[in-house]
């Protein structure tokens, strides 16, 4: 299984929303699994498909980085279905690299989505698990997280972004 390049800022992939997923098939299985090996030896502790390249609605979520087994999930269409609270923390992304601003994040929400054999999930999490969730779900929306910044702090880092891509540096 290849270990895949992960799409930094700057590729307009990453600001689109991402298809939906009709057909879990071995392809799906095949790109969940590459996305996972791409994910722990980033190392991160989440991925979305728009990150390899891959226009489809499909994230893995690891907040143990391979240590524990029962941490890895990978979801199929998942959707924000409610959310709770509010916590501010710096938060980073593999795609915006060097980069880490605080964020405010609902302290608890519920996801659903399918896992690859079809099946329905509903997933209650808080905390580092909540905050992934929806940081990888703002990703299949076409959404960074610096998009969750204030308007000047966003265009700081544009700017930053701006000069590393024409150098060379991204
Ligand atoms: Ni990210």
């Amino acid at each position: 299984m290849p270990v895949l390049e992960i799409i930094r800022y700057g590729n307009p992939i990453l600001t689109k929303r991402a298809k939906e997923i009709k057909n879990i098939d071995e392809d799906i299985d095949e790109l969940a699994r590459n996305m996972v090996l791409t994910m722990h030896s980033a190392p991160g502790i989440g991925l979305a498909a728009p990150q390899i390249n891959q226009s489809k609605r499909l994230i893995t979520v690891d907040i143990s980085v391979g240590e524990k087994i029962e941490d890895l999930i990978i979801l199929v269409n998942p959707e924000l279905i409610s959310q709770e609270g509010e916590v501010i923390l710096e938060e980073g992304c593999l795609s915006v690299p060097e980069i880490n601003e605080k964020v405010a994040r609902p302290a608890r929400v519920v996801i659903k989505g399918y896992d690859l054999k079809g099946n329905e999930k509903v997933i209650e999490a808080e905390g580092t698990l909540a905050r992934v969730f929806c940081h990888e779900i703002d990703h299949i929306n076409g959404k960074l997280f610096i998009d969750r910044l204030s308007p000047l702090k966003k265009n700081l880092i544009k700017k930053k972004l701006k000069k590393r891509i024409q150098t060379g540096m991204i």
